[in-house]
């Protein structure tokens, strides 16, 4: 399948599968704090999906046991909540999470401080978020995609960190993963020309030390092969004619 375009109707359904993917995320923000599993912030995840009527897109995708990702400090992405991992002061734990609303998907994610972590890792959070918003700058319709790519490469390697290259964004609409893929790195060429009615899901993936990382045995948990910890952060975003529009974020929210 190639690039959708969205229609107006498809937007506004868009746009309220993000806003609720906003308020979920808000709610798993407040239950994180030294003492609490992992399963527990999967749980209201999945509570707050759910009151709202939506599904969680996750909970089977490819056989994923749950409703969040739940990956902490090492894990890059795609960490299983367990009910015996429990938090503790100091650690980062980067949540993702999916929802669909009539059919329509959001995706996002955030990493979030356990109780006092180091400058370090404090650093690593905020570079990693403001990659993202350095390429959201160039989401707009007549970039190309890959300078979206080079805008977060760019900021994050100016701080030293370095960008995970296994997983990239994506296209998202009726399904979780649509075209296009959207890479964190550059690579050769500029990539397709944007157009307004695409909807992206923009996704970092950061690594304090080296860029390469695996797969754990349970099939699903990545980790950085260095174990130097790693943060995440994503929207879902509508590329128009001018600025884009964050589905899935509220700058007075999580
Ligand atoms: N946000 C991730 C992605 O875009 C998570 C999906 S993996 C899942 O690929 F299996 F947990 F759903
Ligand atoms: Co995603």
């Amino acid at each position: 399948m190639s690039v959708t375009i969205k229609s107006e109707h498809e937007i506004e359904l868009m746009r309220e599968a993000g806003r609720i993917l906003s308020i979920v995320h808000d709610e798993m923000a407040k239950v994180i704090r030294p003492g609490v599993t992992t399963m527990a912030i999967n749980r209201k995840g999945e509570e707050v999906i759910r009151s709202y009527g939506c599904i969680p897109s996750f909970l089977n995708y490819n056989g994923y046991p749950a409703s969040i990702c739940v990956s902490v400090n090492e894990e890059v992405v795609h960490g299983i909540p367990d009910k015996k991992r429990i938090l503790k002061e100091g650690d980062i734990v980067s949540l993702d999470a999916g929802v669909i609303y009539k059919g329509y998907h959001s995706d996002a994610a955030r990493t979030h401080a356990v109780g006092e972590i180091s400058e370090e890792d404090k650093k690593l959070i905020d570079v990693t978020k403001q990659s993202f918003f350095e390429g959201v700058k160039m989401a707009r319709a007549g970039n190309h995609l890959f300078d979206i790519s080079k805008a977060i490469q760019d900021y994050a390697e100016s701080f030293g960190f370095s960008v995970v290259r296994e997983m990239v964004g994506h296209g998202i609409g009726k399904k979780l993963h649509e075209e296009p893929q959207v890479p964190n790195f550059k690579p050769i060429g500029r990539g397709m020309k944007l157009r307004p009615g695409m909807t992206l899901a923009i996704e970092p993936m950061i690594n304090r030390g080296k860029k390469e990382i695996w797969k754990l045995e349970d099939d699903w948990t990545c980790v950085t092969r260095d174990s130097q910890n790693s943060a995440h952060y994503e929207n879902t975003v509508l590329i128009t004619e001018g600025e884009p529009e964050l589905f899935s974020y509220n700058k007075d929210l999580a």
